[in-house]
């Protein structure tokens, strides 16, 4: 047998390389295997990859956020949520009063205003006596804010007992009705908003019993409504 012919062995191994240089390429186009291209590992490749990479995870993060903020929009917790529906309920109150004295109905005027009043001395009884006792004993730092929400709860509770007084008598004075109306609704607004953002939620981090304790406490105040208000 003849030694085989060196330039047809070097044109066959040519050949073999180019198919298995064809085959790597197939392979690498499919992503099973790095063959012309070197791994991105701290090169130009590697940096793109790991911007990608950052946008991909940033972006994710920012998902979790949302989720999380979202969560906490849809949820709010159990005392927090008890409260803020008790401020939505008042604000009912609120508009039916400022309707009845705006058509200069004395009668009904009076009935709602005074209902409002009733509702709103109940819900402010309950922030004092519950929520606000509890928040101050572990939250130092809300000492100012509790402080402006108390003078605010007095104001709100003066100026309505004297629309309640005005509306009762035999010359009302139908400005000053409306103008105490305006005045409250004007300041218990960004009240309710600091309560519900800043003050509510804390009552619902409180550890487990503590917590469990605190909304039925709130419920039971915010449910002792006077006998003149539940027959009204
Ligand atoms: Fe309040
Ligand atoms: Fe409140």
């Amino acid at each position: 047998m003849s030694p085989p012919d060196p330039l047809l062995a070097i044109a066959l191994a040519f050949v073999a390389l180019g198919l298995l240089d064809r085959l790597g390429l197939w392979m690498e186009s499919r992503g099973w295997i790095y063959w012309r291209r070197r791994r991105a590992r701290g090169s130009v490749l590697g940096t793109t990859f790991l911007e990608l990479q950052k946008i991909f995870e940033s972006g994710k993060t920012e998902h979790v956020i949302e989720a999380k903020q979202d969560g906490g929009k849809e949820s709010p917790g159990p005392s927090a949520g008890r409260l803020a529906a008790d401020h939505a309920e008042i604000d009912l109150l609120f508009r039916e009063a400022r309707a009845a004295v705006a058509a200069r109905r004395q009668a009904e005027a009076h009935r709602a205003v005074d209902r409002l009043w009733m509702r709103l001395a109940v819900h402010i009884r309950a922030e004092h006596t519950v929520l606000f006792p509890a928040l101050a004993e572990t939250r130092p730092e809300l000492k100012a804010t509790l402080q402006t929400l108390r003078e605010d709860h007095d104001v709100f509770m003066a100026t309505l007992a004297t629309a309640v007084n005005t509306l009762k008598g035999p010359e009302v004075d139908w400005a000053a009705a409306q103008a105490a109306l305006v005045a409250v609704s004007s300041r218990l607004g960004p009240h309710n908003a600091l309560e519900e953002e800043s003050v509510y939620p804390l009552a619902d981090q409180f550890p487990d019993a503590q917590r469990r304790r605190l909304v039925g406490d709130l419920s039971r105040e915010l449910a002792a409504l006077p006998r003149r208000y539940e027959e009204g």
